[in-house]
C-alpha cells in the first residue's frame, strides 16, 4: 500500500499503524485495506477519465466492481469518491443497498440471475437499481416479466462480447466466442443479424424495458490498453447498426473493468491517464467513422481499486529447509510455513498468480535464502508465494506480509479445512477501523446442524 513506510525499529507501519501492533491486537492472518490509498486510486482514476472525456465533451461515470472486495465500508469509501456500486449477485447487491448507495448508482450483473435477485434490483430505491445487464436472449423475457409483474420498469443493458479477451499481458481477437457471458456482435453467418443485434431488437419490443445501452467487458489483469479501444470499436459499430436499423440511439457505452495492477517489485500498473486517454480518443473516433454522436461511457474497475490497498498480514511459524533432486535448479529451498494459506488467497493455486512476501516485524542482515511461502492447509498446491528471497534467519514467530491481496483475497476465501477466515481491518491515520469481524470455529459449527 502506498502509506506503507519502514520505521526506525525496522517494522513497518501502513496508515500510521505498526503492523507488529496490528498483529498483537488484531491476530493474524489478517487482511489490512489502507483506507488512504483505496479512496485515492478510486479518485485517481475518476479524475483522470473525467478529465480525458471532457476534453471530448463526453461525460463519463465509475461503478467499482464489488467482486473484487465488498462490505459496507468500502460501498460507502466508493460512494463517498463518486463511483456507483457494480454488483454480481444477492450477497453484493444487498450489501451494497445496506450501506446505503443510491439504487441509481448500483448495477446488477450475473449470466443466471435468480428471481430474487431481479426482483430486489427491480424494487431497490424509488424505480429499481440504475441497471441490470442483460447476458442473454432468454433474460430479456425473464426481467421484462419479472417487472410486468412487479408493475416497474427495467433499466438494462445488454453485455455484447467482441472477441477481443484481454489479460496479462496480451491481447487476441478472434472470430468467435466459447464461453459463458454476453452475446456475440458478429453474425453466426454472413448476411445474418448478429446475437447481441437480435437481443437488442427484443428489448426495445418490451415495454417494460428502458434500453441504456450496451456493455463489454474484455477481462482482467490487462496491462496493454489496446484490448479496450479494440472492443470499443465493436461495441460502438453495433450502437451505430441499431440506430441504423431502428432510429434508436443508445446513451450509454460500458467498457468494463479489467486494468491491470502491479503484484511483484518492479511491476508497472495500467497508468489511469493513459488509459483514459487512450479509450476515450478511441471512442470518440469510433464515434465519428460511425457518424453518430459519442456515448456517455462507464467502467468497472474492482481490481486496480482494491488490489494494491490491501494486505495480508501473516506470523511464520514452522520453516523447513527442503533438499532438492539432484539436477533442479537449486539445491535447497525453504518451506515457510504461514497460519493461513490457500484459504485465505486462492489466487496463485488457481491462476498461477504470482505475489511478495516481505518480513514486516524487523529486518534482517542475514543473506537471503529462496524460500517458498506455504499455508497450513492439507494439501501441496498450497502456496501463496512460490519463490520470494527471506533472510536466512526467518524464524517463527516473524511477521510476513504478502501485499496486493485487496482484490480478490477475502472476497474468494474459502474455509476449507474448516480454517476460519480472516477478519480485514482498515488503517488510516493512525487509526484502525475493523470492516469483517474474524470468522471463528464457532461461527462455522453454527451452520453444522448435526
Ligand atoms: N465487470 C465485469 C462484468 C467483470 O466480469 C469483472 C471481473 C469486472 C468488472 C472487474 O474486473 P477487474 O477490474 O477487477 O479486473 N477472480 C479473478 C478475477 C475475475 C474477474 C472477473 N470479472 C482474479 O482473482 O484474478
Amino acid at each position: 500500500p502506498r502509506t506503507a513506510v519502514r520505521r526506525a525499529d525496522g517494522s513497518v507501519a501502513v496508515g500510521d499503524v505498526g503492523l507488529p501492533e496490528l498483529a498483537a491486537a488484531q491476530g493474524t492472518p489478517l487482511y489490512v485495506v489502507d483506507e488512504r490509498d483505496m479512496r485515492e486510486r478510486a479518485a485517481a482514476l475518476r479524475d483522470a477519465m473525467t478529465t480525458a472525456f471532457a476534453e471530448h465533451g463526453a461525460e463519463v461515470e465509475l461503478f467499482y466492481a464489488g467482486k473484487a472486495f465488498l462490505c459496507r465500508a468500502v460501498a460507502r469509501w466508493m460512494s463517498q469518491e463518486g463511483l456507483g456500486i457494480d454488483t454480481a449477485s444477492l450477497g453484493e447487491l444487498t450489501t451494497a443497498l445496506s450501506a446505503g448507495v443510491d439504487a441509481a448508482r448500483v448495477g446488477l450483473h450475473g449470466n443466471n440471475k435468480s428471481d430474487e435477485e431481479l426482483e430486489l434490483a427491480l424494487t431497490a430505491g424509488d424505480k429499481g437499481i440504475g441497471r441490470v445487464v442483460l447476458d442473454s436472449l432468454v433474460e430479456v423475457d425473464r426481467v421484462a416479466d419479472v417487472a410486468a409483474g412487479l408493475g416497474v420498469r427495467a433499466r438494462v443493458m445488454l453485455r455484447v462480447t467482441t472477441g477481443v479477451h484481454a489479460g496479462g499481458h496480451e491481447y487476441i481477437s478472434t472470430g468467435h466466442e466459447d464461453q459463458k457471458f454476453g452475446l456475440s456482435v458478429h453474425p453466426a453467418r454472413p448476411g445474418e443479424d448478429s446475437p447481441a443485434l437480435t437481443a437488442l431488437l427484443a428489448i426495445l419490443a418490451r415495454p417494460e424495458l428502458d434500453l441504456l445501452g450496451l456493455h463489454s467487458h474484455i477481462g482482467s489483469q490487462i496491462l496493454d490498453p489496446a484490448g479496450f479501444d479494440a472492443a470499443a470499436r465493436e461495441v460502438l459499430r453495433v450502437r451505430a447498426e441499431l440506430a441504423e436499423r431502428t432510429g434508436v440511439l443508445v446513451p450509454e457505452v460500458d467498457l468494463g473493468g479489467g486494468f491491470g495492477v502491479a503484484y511483484l517489485p518492479g511491476e508497472v500498473e495500467l497508468d489511469p491517464e493513459r488509459i483514459a486517454k487512450e479509450t476515450a480518443a478511441a471512442v470518440v473516433e469510433a464515434a465519428a467513422e460511425t457518424g453518430t454522436a459519442v456515448p456517455r461511457v462507464s467502467f468497472e474497475p474492482g481490481r486496480s481499486i482494491a488490489g494494491p490497498a490491501g494486505l495480508t498480514l501473516y506470523t511464520v511459524g514452522t520453516v523447513k529447509p527442503v533438499r532438492l533432486p539432484e539436477g533442479s535448479e537449486l539445491a535447497e529451498r525453504l518451506y515457510v510455513s504461514i497460519d493461513g494459506g490457500m484459504g485465505d488467497n486462492i489466487r496463485p493455486a488457481l491462476y498461477g498468480a504470482a505475489y511478495h512476501a516481505e518480513l514486516v516485524g524487523r529486518t534482517s542482515s542475514a543473506p537471503p535464502v529462496r524460500a517458498r511461502v506455504v499455508g497450513k492447509h492439507c494439501e501441496s498446491g498450497d502456496i501463496v508465494v512460490h519463490d520470494v528471497d527471506l533472510p536466512a534467519d526467518v524464524h517463527a514467530g516473524d511477521l510476513l506480509a504478502v501485499a496486493v491481496t485487496g482484490a480478490y483475497g477475502r472476497s474468494m476465501a474459502s474455509t476449507y479445512n474448516l480454517l476460519p477466515r480472516p477478519g480485514v481491518v482498515a488503517v488510516r491515520d493512525g487509526e484502525v477501523t475493523p470492516l469483517v469481524r474474524r470468522e471463528s470455529v464457532a461461527d462455522l459449527l453454527a451452520l453444522d446442524l448435526g
